[in-house]
């Protein structure tokens, strides 16, 4: 039974009636790393691994959902005292909260959600699952009069305020403006984007999941945005996107040597978004995969987002001689993105099991990248 199927047959089961079918989807980042907190570029994709709910409007003050997934069941109210337990629903729970803060409506409603993003794999399942309520509760309670920005935004703070994540909006922007066949140049500062076709010819990316979970909340990752602020503030910038490497040089006795780092490797990251962009419009794949490894190379040493795992499979991707490869999203676990000669994909994956294997005692999940799109109605 396909996804769609399971959800229906568990809302009838649960709701009795029929309600109407959205989905969203998790997102890779070809390049463009911790920049989004800090006003730079992104170059995210929407992927076809998706969140999917049917909802229906119920008529009561509640809400009421059903995570397959989890088989677990939440009841809430909308208003901010009626906070759910479980931290899945937390971020349905956040979603409504942020629209109905934004003066926006939400009225009682059923659903039931299953989703094929993996979980802690750095896909970005949390921002497929805002992006799908949020699009759902806008068609839904709103006429769909809430723009696509602010639908992205509703999900970001649900992750600020609910889930005690400091995240920037890629995750959420990708999930909601996905656009099959095409990447998205962002840039956080003036929030102007653009769509650049993808067909990596001869070129096939691929992720490589090392299945380290990785846990943003309370984590590292706040404390890296807290770094970069901190820096900015003492450069007189409003972002480290203004701030040049000169100025950063110019800091460093005022600075931590460890501030100094994450500061230098947002620098430079800002300036890897715009070559890669250039490349592949030039087809220059060589070019794209020299500075996925410069990004991965300063995630590792510099940011230090990265893990032993991931460090390794980086290395076995050069040993290999695939053209790029690097850590993907926040870090600390989770995927390398990999662009991968076709010729070259099954000696790479080969390699990546057996190596992996043999010093971990399980293999990567390997996950090949389709880009598709985002946030949307599902016709049944
Ligand atoms: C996570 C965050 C994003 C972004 C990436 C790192 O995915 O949710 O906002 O900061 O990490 O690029």
């Amino acid at each position: 039974m396909d996804i769609k199927e399971t959800i229906n047959k568990k809302f009838k089961e649960r709701f009795g009636e029929e309600g109407t079918l959205f989905a969203s989807a998790g997102r890779i980042n070809l390049i463009g790393e911790h920049t989004d907190y800090n006003g730079g570029f992104v170059f995210p994709g929407a992927i076809d691994k998706v969140i999917m709910a049917e909802i229906r409007p119920n008529g009561i003050d509640k809400v009421r959902v059903f995570s397959i997934d989890i088989n677990d069941y939440a009841e809430f109210g909308l208003n901010e005292e009626n906070a759910p337990e479980q931290s899945w629903a937390r971020y349905i729970f956040g979603v409504c909260r942020e629209i109905i803060k934004r003066g926006g409506s939400v009225k009682g409603f059923d659903a039931v959600f299953a989703g094929n993003v993996p979980l802690g794999a750095g896909l970005s399942s949390s921002a497929a699952l805002e992006s799908c309520f949020a699009f759902a509760l806008n068609d839904l309670f709103n006429g769909n009069a809430i723009d696509k920005f602010e639908l992205a935004r509703i999900g970001q703070s649900t992750e600020h305020n609910y889930c005690g994540v400091n995240c920037g909006i890629m995750d959420q922007f990708a999930s909601v403006f996905g656009k099959k066949d095409h990447l998205m140049r962002l840039d956080c500062r003036s929030m102007e984007y653009e769509y650049f076709p993808f067909h990596p010819e001869g070129h096939k990316l691929v992720l490589v999941d090392s299945v380290v979970k990785h846990e943003l909340a309370d984590s590292p990752y706040n404390k890296r945005r807290a770094s970069c602020e901190r820096v900015a503030k003492r450069l007189g910038v409003e972002t480290l996107r203004d701030a040049t490497m000169e100025m950063l040089n110019a800091a460093k006795s005022d600075i931590t040597a460890e501030d100094y780092l994450r500061a230098k490797f947002v620098i430079e990251e800002k300036q890897r978004v715009l070559d890669v962009c250039d490349a592949l419009v030039a087809g220059d794949y060589e070019t794209v995969g020299a500075r996925m490894y410069e990004t991965h190379h300063g995630l590792s040493k510099d940011y230090e987002v990265s893990c032993e795992e991931l460090d390794f499979l980086n290395d076995i991707a050069r040993e290999c001689g695939v053209t790029g490869s690097r850590i993907m999203g926040g870090g600390f676990g989770g995927c390398t993105i990999n662009l991968v000669k076709d010729e070259l994909y099954d000696h790479f994956i080969a390699e990546a099991k057996a190596r992996f294997n043999e010093r971990y005692g399980h293999e990567p999940k390997i996950y090949d990248v389709i880009i598709s799109d985002g946030a949307r109605r599902v016709e049944k």
